[in-house]
């Protein structure tokens, strides 16, 4: 493969662990990787691009060749004033495919020499999304194991004290009914 610069453009709003995955992943293909955050979004955000900005930046802290940056504007244009060789998106889902083909296509339309690559994420990535993660954490629901913790700790600062917290880790062992496991053994001595 062709080593360069690629890029790795998206909202991150919040960045969930399917986006750190895609990075890590992307960060051993590539010899740099730009993570571009879009400035200019027209969706209002839960995090602002500094908040955005800060969490990337410690996720990917022990990940020499990747960068953070932010952009305005055509992504492309971005893309070739940093000289990226490419475009790197994630595709979870056949779901994913249709949206990201057109945008594929329309950057290809738009910059002729820069290719998309299509990487997936660990399977167990594959249903989560920033938007259902801010969706579940508005309702109060766990978002653990689906962000990293530092996201959580964001989340839980945001929306505090309407995002009651739980650890999704914990099962509860269902109690034993000790009185029926005493009958049960003098059953069995008796037959
Ligand atoms: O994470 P997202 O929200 O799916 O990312 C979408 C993003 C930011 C990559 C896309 O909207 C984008 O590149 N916007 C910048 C404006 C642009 O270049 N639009 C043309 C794309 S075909």
């Amino acid at each position: 493969m062709n080593k360069g610069i690629a890029i790795y453009p998206g909202s991150f709003d919040p960045p969930t662990n399917g986006h750190l995955d895609l990075i890590q992943r992307g960060s051993k293909i590539f010899e740099e990787l730009v993570v571009a955050i879009l400035r200019n979004s027209e969706k209002s955000p839960m995090f602002s691009v500094a908040e955005r900005l800060e969490m990337l930046r410690a996720l990917t802290a022990d990940l020499r060749n990747v960068r953070i940056d932010t952009f305005n504007g055509l992504m492309v244009e971005y893309a070739k004033s940093i000289d990226a060789i490419c475009i790197l998106r994630g595709i979870r889902a056949i779901s994913d495919y249709e949206y990201e083909l057109q945008m594929a296509l329309m950057n290809r339309k738009l910059e002729p020499t820069l290719e998309t690559v299509f990487m997936m994420p660990a399977d167990k990535y594959s249903y989560v999304s920033s938007r259902l993660v801010r969706e579940v954490a508005q309702a109060g629901g766990p978002v653990k194991g689906l962000v990293p913790d530092v996201v959580e700790q964001k989340l839980r600062e945001k929306l505090d004290p309407a995002y009651k917290f739980h650890d999704a880790n914990i099962v509860e062992a269902p109690e034993v009914d000790k009185s029926k496991k005493t009958s049960d053994k003098k059953r069995k001595k008796k037959a």
